[in-house]
């Protein structure tokens, strides 16, 4: 067995808890633990909006549900997608060339970085960051390099620390935009700034826009719709965290020809194909998005009172998120972020994630997911206890 297998941890027989999976969350929620390690639209809640769950259920009762789509994706989802992109990502592109659907994006990554690396090839990761995207480069025999995302910068990239970073193993650049877990929308001084190093270095850059939809104030710039980016760059997308039907996977994958060309050819070995009926579904949901406002405006809510009641505990630090569902929380000055996570599960009887676990730059910090239930006051209730049981700990 290759040693990356052998040495991944979180598996069947072994003890350590993965971010945000795994049989153990299971037996927290049986005994009645919040869940806030999951970003999972409104989990364990209904998130799902009736018409694309009519159109879902329509699907599955189609002749065509129980047979495949083209490896590549469905020809009617690809062209809504396109719609999409040209209206939300600056981005206009040949829906029979330059889209490829995924069953999620977790898949989509990492058939995205496949094709880029060779054993040795380094990668680069600005980290915090996903923590799959250290994993998929392992599996693909490459090498992660975490370059250090700081808080006093606002997270933001720092091209000279990048740069520093680039060696002559470097083939690519890794990017979570906006970013999990810190919530960063990277700016456009930011990432002019990375393009300038893709196109200077000759890399490639993979960029995750699973969390793209909700970026309240701030601009959501797609880097490869930036110029001379679009042939160097692979964009990730998710249907899961914007729309809430994170349980039908469906995802995709937008490049130039020339990247896309290998990808439609190895689609059907890496991908197989996304599920008919997922695919007639989404379609649907990308004709009628309006009903992601409502998602919102939920977010908006909590991601300001969030910062309101863990603001409020003394040596606890979190800045407003800047995009999506999540919450980074500085809790260094309190103590180990390990013990502290494992402390609000026992004490205040909710589940956060170990910051830890997002790579470098991570110790010292929690990742609390606001975006589960339907019901407002729930989240709130489990922040206040999480507020309460922090204002009691001791190192
Ligand atoms: C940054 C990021 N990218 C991708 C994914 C994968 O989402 P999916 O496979 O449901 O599209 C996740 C899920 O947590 C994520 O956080």
């Amino acid at each position: 067995m290759a040693p990356v297998f052998r040495a991944a941890e979180g598996g069947l027989f072994s003890c350590v808890e993965k971010a945000d999976v795994g049989a153990s969350y299971q037996e927290l929620e049986r005994q009645g633990v919040a869940l806030m390690g999951w970003a999972d639209p409104f989990m364990p809640d209904h998130s799902m909006p009736d018409f694309v769950e009519d159109a879902y259920a329509k699907a599955a009762r189609r002749e065509s549900a129980a047979h495949y789509t083209a490896p590549i994706g469905s020809p009617e989802l690809k062209a809504e997608i396109a719609k999409k992109l040209r209206r939300q990502n600056g981005l206009d592109v040949d829906p029979e060339r330059n889209i490829l659907i995924t069953p999620g994006s977790d898949s989509g990554l990492f058939f995205a970085i496949l094709p880029f690396i060779q054993p040795g090839d380094e990668v680069i990761i600005p980290s915090p960051s996903y923590p799959n995207n250290f994993l998929d480069v392992r599996i693909a025999g490459g090498v992660p390099v975490a370059v250090e995302l700081k808080a006093e910068n606002g997270y933001q990239l720092d091209p000279e620390a990048l740069q520093a970073a680039i060696t002559p193993k470097t083939k690519m650049v890794l990017l979570t935009h906006p970013n999990n877990p810190t919530t960063t929308v990277f700016n456009r001084a930011s990432l002019e700034a990375l393009s300038k190093i893709i196109i200077d270095n000759d890399l490639v850059l993979v960029c995750d826009q699973a969390f793209e939809d909700f970026t309240y104030e701030n601009e959501m710039i797609t880097p490869a719709a930036l110029p001379g980016m679009f042939e160097r760059t692979v964009t990730v997308f998710s249907f899961s965290k914007g729309m809430g039907f994170s349980g039908l996977r469906v995802g995709y994958i937008v490049c130039c020809d020339s990247i896309m060309d290998p990808l439609f050819a190895t689609a059907v070995a890496v991908v197989g194909a996304t599920s008919t009926a997922a695919q007639q579904a989404a379609t649907v949901a990308l004709q009628n998005p309006g009903f992601m406002k409502q998602f919102e405006t939920a977010y908006d809510k909590r991601r300001h009172r969030a910062v309101e009641i863990l603001n409020s505990v003394p040596g606890v630090h979190v800045i407003l998120p800047e995009s999506g569902f999540l919450c980074w929380v500085d809790v260094s000055e309190l103590g180990d972020s390990t013990e502290i996570a494992a402390y609000l599960t026992a004490e205040a009887r909710v589940s956060v994630n170990d910051g830890k676990n997002y790579g470098q730059g991570g110790a010292g910090h929690l990742r609390i997911v606001l975006g589960v239930y339907r019901d407002d006051e729930r989240v709130f209730a489990a922040l206040e206890s999480i507020r309460d049981a922090l204002l009691r700990y001791k190192k």
